[in-house]
């Protein structure tokens, strides 16, 4: 079934967290259960043929399976709560999703990725209670906001590039 987070997120301005619930609080941020989908297609649209795996999944019992984008290795340990909490924003690592009619990868997710950042985030962070919004901009004093971010966040980029940091 298509999803499409530009109609959902662009046009209707729901919230990440809505159908991501996991995302600030555990290591992965989850897709949302046909439930959600149906507080408002319960009413809205109820009928359209697009929307028939939902039905089916709801009277069936079965979750939907949606298709993976985005993916790491096994053995690569990743963990959302700990990026969403340190100031790193959905926009930085996933694009601008709320323009993409169809879900797409926005960044290689690459070892040589990861690192890139992890060897000085500073210039990547947020004050963390932005890091759900699209569009960013930043504030004019925003280099002397993220040189505190990193203390007052707890940022220890001297360790976040070894080895067992993402390989345990
Ligand atoms: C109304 C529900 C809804 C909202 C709101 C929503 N999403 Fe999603 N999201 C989904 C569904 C359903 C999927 C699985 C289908 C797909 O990949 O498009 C998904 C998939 C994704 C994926 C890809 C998952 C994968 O397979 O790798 C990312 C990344 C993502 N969403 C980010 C976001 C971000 C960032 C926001 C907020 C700006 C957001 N979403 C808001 C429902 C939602
Ligand atoms: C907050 C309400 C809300 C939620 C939650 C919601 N939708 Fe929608 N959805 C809408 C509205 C409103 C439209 C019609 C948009 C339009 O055409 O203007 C829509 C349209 C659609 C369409 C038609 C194609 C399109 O994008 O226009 C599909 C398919 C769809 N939604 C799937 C889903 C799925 C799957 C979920 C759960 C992951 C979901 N929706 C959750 C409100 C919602
Ligand atoms: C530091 C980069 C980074 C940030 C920040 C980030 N993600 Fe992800 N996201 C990833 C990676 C990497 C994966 C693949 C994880 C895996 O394979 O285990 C992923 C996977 C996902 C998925 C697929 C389901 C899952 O949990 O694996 C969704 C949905 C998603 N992200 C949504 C979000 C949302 C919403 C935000 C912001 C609140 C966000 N992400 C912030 C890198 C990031
Ligand atoms: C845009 C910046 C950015 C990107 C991209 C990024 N990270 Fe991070 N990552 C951070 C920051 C900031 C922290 C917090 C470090 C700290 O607290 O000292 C972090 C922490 C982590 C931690 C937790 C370390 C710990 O135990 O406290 C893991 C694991 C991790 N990242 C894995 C990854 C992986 C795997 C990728 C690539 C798929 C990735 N990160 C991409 C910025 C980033
Ligand atoms: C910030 C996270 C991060 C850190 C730190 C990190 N890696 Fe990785 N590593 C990854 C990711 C993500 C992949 C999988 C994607 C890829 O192959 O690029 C990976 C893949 C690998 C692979 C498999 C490569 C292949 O071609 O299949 C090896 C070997 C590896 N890492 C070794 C290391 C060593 C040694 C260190 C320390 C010097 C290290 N990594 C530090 C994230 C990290």
């Amino acid at each position: 079934m298509p999803f499409s987070h530009k109609h959902h997120v662009g046009q209707l301005g729901i919230d990440c967290r809505y159908c991501h619930n996991g995302v600030e609080t555990s290591s992965s941020a989850g897709l949302p259960a046909t439930e959600i989908c149906m507080t408002c297609h319960s009413q809205l649209f109820t009928n359209a043929d697009m929307l028939a795996p939902v039905r089916a999944s709801l009277v069936g019992g079965k979750p939907i399976e949606w298709q993976r984008v985005n993916g790491v290795p096994d053995f690569v340990f990743f963990n959302h709560a700990i990026h969403v909490n340190k100031g790193v924003a959905c926009e930085t690592c996933h694009g601008e999703v709320d323009q993409m009619p169809l879900m797409r990868r926005a960044h290689t997710l690459s070892m040589e990725w990861c690192l890139g950042c992890h060897r000085n985030p500073e210039p990547n962070l947020r004050p963390p209670q932005d890091v759900f919004l699209m569009h960013w901009q930043p504030s004019a004093d925003i280099d002397q906001i993220r040189r505190q971010l990193i203390g007052v966040l707890d940022i220890h980029p001297e360790t976040m590039t070894d080895c067992y940091v993402c390989h345990r």
